[in-house]
């Protein structure tokens, strides 16, 4: 199993601040807003550590430029307070704290103001060159898609510059590119600039290339290919390729400073040089077609021959759509060694061990000149050990390389990615197949483990899924022709995902897309970025508008979230309200797809809906309420109350059924708290007697499936919430994981004894909702969580849950004050509780006990209120270890 782990915390007996971050991320460049967040984590092993002040001090060219001066209190962020930001410069920042220690790093602004821009989009007049028609060999079937469109093209320019002392490149594209200088590559990021709503905001990264220059003249080149921008983006054939553009375009701006201090800018303009190259054809979903015969050494050299490249055509110079890259890019994180190596009639298949998105390194030995190897790749092997690709639909994921002849040749792709953990090699059996894993980069933040192997395979599964999916934008699948960001399928793993990396940056920039996407109306989308124009306002689907800024703003604190989405999750919850004056939820419900992929039943549709739209109002009442808004706080405060009468009138029955009778009814209605004080036994209790009467089966989709673990636990069930967990019958997580599943399935049934390959039109093997059953793992078998109304971890609650099969479970996360973490052993008749409190941070553990007198810390006894199977206890930052008398 690979589950990368924590990062070591600063040990040491005295405060000491440490992971420093600009905008929630590390040593950003390009920064864009005037009023950078500078936050830091707190480390100590010091009982009862806090801080009891901060200090921010900025310097730039060695001046100071923002001194915060001492301020009191407890806060692990700050705003940037300092005179205004220059473009392209380097910040480095101090942070002290009192007691304790210091810590520094440093960001770089990119363009901070629009009218500093001189770069034109450039790119190439289609007229002048016929399309790539790939060649076919007899019988083979030619995609209808890849034939018929334009090569990637190769740009270039030298510049002969003064003597240089510092050198950064802002560089983007209408499409996807890489950067070269020198003939080298720029950067580590993949898919670059990533995908997001490009009709209003293209991102563009910024590159310190300082040390690629030298002294003589300086080559700056690119390769541009179509991705998100003009290639092929989901399944629908009459609009999927060319969405937002024919043609691709680049658009790169250097900013070079020179010793006495002045600086050149330059810019993408008709002096730049395009060719075709051995890139013949990239598509996201197809896959790359690369003919090395094609090589022109030295293209991206100064002195390279480019007399026989086209001057660029100078597209436009539209600069308002250009906006700081804001989140971690996509990079290559892993290298997957096969586990397997199958040759067989002139096809290799490779096993990976492991479903991912990326791509291969292929190494090629002996190979003819012109010999064509062809990669395919898949996720599954069909009964015959063939490679199983019926379920990516039109998604050809085939990537073929055309061999010069020379002893060994290497080939990588760079614009494609597919989602496979099976590769099946022809044309050549002399190759090597590495696999690259492909994510955007968010730092790891937590990490679970246990006594259990079938839940640690589970959290594995979830952890790949999420890092197959979070590919620039929150996916449904890494594979099939479709990877788009479906608003549920983010929304309900988002729990799950925080606990397991830092998101901050990734949905804070999605989000910005979400509000692009809103309708006039205020209706939202059921994919972001919005590509499918007419599916918007689907109940579960359009609540990601306000589930997901509350969500971040708990977990990490920083308010500008709901600042920014009040306006939008307003609209949105008016827009329901407009359309259902009597408050259930029954018009202008999109797509609805109700609780999807729900297993044999049927829960009503109205009460997901209503259920939602509870939940909507509310969380836009808090939200309004943390901004300062008190008047809108008060409406939305009584819209919730009014729906929840009406959901209650309509859907609740006096003796607490929820109309439906099913589990996902039952468990949107408790978690969301429409069922009244004195019915909740008693819905509980149906709830129970479903599962029962089901043989301790679940039913639920993408909407109930995450809220089995928390509702259940949260009204004394964990039996049964374990029984789901270590359950290996259909449907079940463990079912998957019989078969061998190393991501999380779409569907329950992906494949059955009974029929096999699920339905082909649906039926990938890489797909995270399912998977939102992750937060419970972290929260209530490990027990790291947070007090209800607590921020950005101030108050953790550790209320760990023993029972089923295991014997202990650990878990650690990143807390925005610093690493918390809970472990629990159970040994005979005792159990054994270690947790850890970051400095600040004051906490309530319940110690899981048969006897609340038992409770000992480091051997003395503990004072505690006795609750539920447990002795609850204020502790605060340090690390402690409880022991407590414990029968089964
Ligand atoms: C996607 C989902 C999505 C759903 C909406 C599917 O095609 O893969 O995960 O939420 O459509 O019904």
């Amino acid at each position: 199993m690979v589950n990368p782990s924590l990062p070591e915390v600063p040990a040491g007996d005295a405060l000491r601040p440490y992971d420093l971050r600009c905008e929630h991320r590390g040593t950003p460049l390009g920064i864009g807003t005037p009023v950078p967040r500078l936050s830091w984590r707190l480390a100590s092993d010091r009982r009862g550590d806090a801080q009891d002040a901060y200090r921010i001090r900025v310097h730039s060219r060695g001046a100071l430029v923002w001194d915060s001066g001492w301020v009191e209190g407890q806060d692990v962020s700050a705003d940037y307070g300092g005179a205004p930001l220059a473009s392209f410069t380097r910040y480095t920042w101090r942070v002290e704290t009192r007691p304790g220690g210091a810590a520094e790093s440093w960001f770089e602004t990119g363009v901070m103001h629009q009218d500093e821009w001189v770069a034109a989009w450039i790119g190439h007049d289609p007229e002048t060159e016929p399309p790539f028609e790939p060649p076919t060999d007899e019988g083979e079937p030619r995609s209808a898609r890849t034939a018929g469109l334009p090569a990637p093209r190769y740009f270039r320019r030298v510049l002969d510059l003064p003597p240089v002392t510092a050198v950064r490149i802002a560089c983007t594209a209408r499409g996807l590119y890489e950067l070269r200088v020198n003939g080298h590559r720029v950067g580590d990021g993949e898919l670059t600039p990533g995908w997001t709503d490009y009709r209003q905001r293209v991102p563009y990264q910024v590159y310190d290339v300082t040390d690629l220059a030298g002294d003589g003249p300086l080559c700056v080149a690119a390769i541009l290919a179509d991705g998100w921008w003009s290639g092929s983006l989901g399944w629908d054939m009459r609009q999927q390729a060319q969405r937002y553009g024919r043609r691709p375009q680049l658009l790169v701006q250097l900013v070079a400073e020179h010793e006495n201090g002045s600086r050149t800018v330059v810019g993408t303009d008709g002096r730049w040089r395009e060719s075709t190259g051995p890139l013949r054809h990239a598509d996201l979903l197809m896959g790359e077609w690369y003919d090395a015969r094609l090589e022109q050494p030295g293209w991206d050299l100064p002195g390279f021959d480019d007399s026989s490249w086209a001057p660029a055509g100078v597209v436009d110079t539209a600069h308002d759509v250009l906006v700081p890259s804001a989140a971690e890019p996509v990079r290559v994180t892993q290298d997957l060694v096969p586990v397997d190596v199958r040759p067989g009639d002139g096809r290799t298949i490779v096993d990976l061990g492991q479903n991912i998105a990326g791509r291969v390194r292929l190494v090629v030995r002996g190979a003819p000149a012109g010999a064509r190897i062809t990669l395919r790749h898949g996720e599954a092997l069909d009964d015959d050990g063939g490679l199983y690709t019926a379920n990516l639909r039109s998604a050809e994921a085939t990537d073929h390389y055309v061999a010069a002849g020379a002893p060994v040749e290497t080939f990588e792709p760079r614009f494609t990615v597919h989602g496979f953990r099976y590769v099946e090699v022809s044309g050549h059996t002399d190759v090597e197949v590495v696999g690259r894993v492909m994510h955007s980069d968010t730092p790891v933040a937590g990490e679970f483990s246990c006594s259990d192997d079938m839940v640690r395979r589970l959290m594995s599964n979830i952890r790949w899924s999420q890092r197959g999916n979070f590919v620039s934008v929150p996916t449904d699948c890494p594979q099939r022709d479709e990877r788009l960001g479906w608003t549920a399928d983010a929304q309900v793993f988002l729990p799950t995902a925080c606990y397991n990396a830092d998101v901050a940056a990734f949905f804070t920039d999605w989000l910005a897309d979400l509000r692009c996407a809103q309708t006039a109306e205020g209706a939202v989308p059921d994919v972001v970025p919005h590509v499918m124009t007419e599916r918007h306002g689907t109940p579960g689907w359009g609540d990601a508008a306000t589930v997901v800024p509350w969500h971040l703003y708990r977990v990490y604190g920083d308010e500008r979230v709901l600042r920014d989405s009040l306006p939008s999750m307003r609209r949105w919850v008016d827009h329901v309200e407009r359309h259902n004056p009597d408050l259930i939820w029954r018009n202008r419900t999109g797509s609805h797809y109700g609780d999807w992929l729900q297993a044999g039943v049927r829960t009503s549709r109205e009460v997901m809906a209503t259920a939602y739209f509870a939940l909507s109002a509310e969380l836009t009442s808090k939200a309004a309420a943390v901004v300062g808004d008190v008047a809108a706080s008060a409406h939305y405060a009584g819209l919730r109350s009014r729906i929840g009468d009406a959901f209650v009138r309509a859907f609740v029955s006096a003796d607490g059924r929820v109309t439906g009778d099913t589990q996902t009814g039952y468990l949107l209605a408790l978690a969301h708290g429409l069922i009244p004080e004195p019915l909740v036994p008693a819905a509980v209790g149906h709830l129970v007697a479903d599962l029962e009467d089901r043989g301790r089966r679940l039913t639920t989709g993408f909407a109930g499936v995450g809220l089995l673990g928390p509702v259940l636990s949260a009204h004394g069930h964990h039996d049964l919430a374990y029984s789901l967990l270590h359950d290996d019958r259909y449907p079940s997580w463990g079912y998957s994981i019989k078969r061998g599943a190393t991501t999380i399935w779409e569907r329950w049934d992906g494949w059955t004894e009974e029929g096999g390959f699920g339905p082909v039109a649906m039926n990938s093997f890489n797909h995270y909702a399912l998977g939102s059953v992750g937060a419970w793992l972290y929260g209530g078998v490990a027990g790291i969580g947070q007090e209800e109304g607590s921020v950005g971890f101030r108050r953790p609650l550790i209320r760990p849950l023993p029972g089923g099969r295991l014997r202990w479970a650990a878990a650690s996360y990143d807390t925005p004050l610093g690493r918390l973490g809970s472990q629990w052993e159970v040994e005979g008749d005792t159990l054994r509780l270690e947790v850890r409190i970051p400095p600040g941070a004051e906490a309530t553990v319940h110690v899981p006990t048969t006897d609340p007198a038992s409770v000992r810390e480091s051997g003395t006894p503990v004072t505690g209120e006795a609750v539920g199977g447990a002795l609850a206890c204020r502790v605060a930052s340090g690390r402690y270890e409880f022991t407590a008398a414990w029968a089964r």
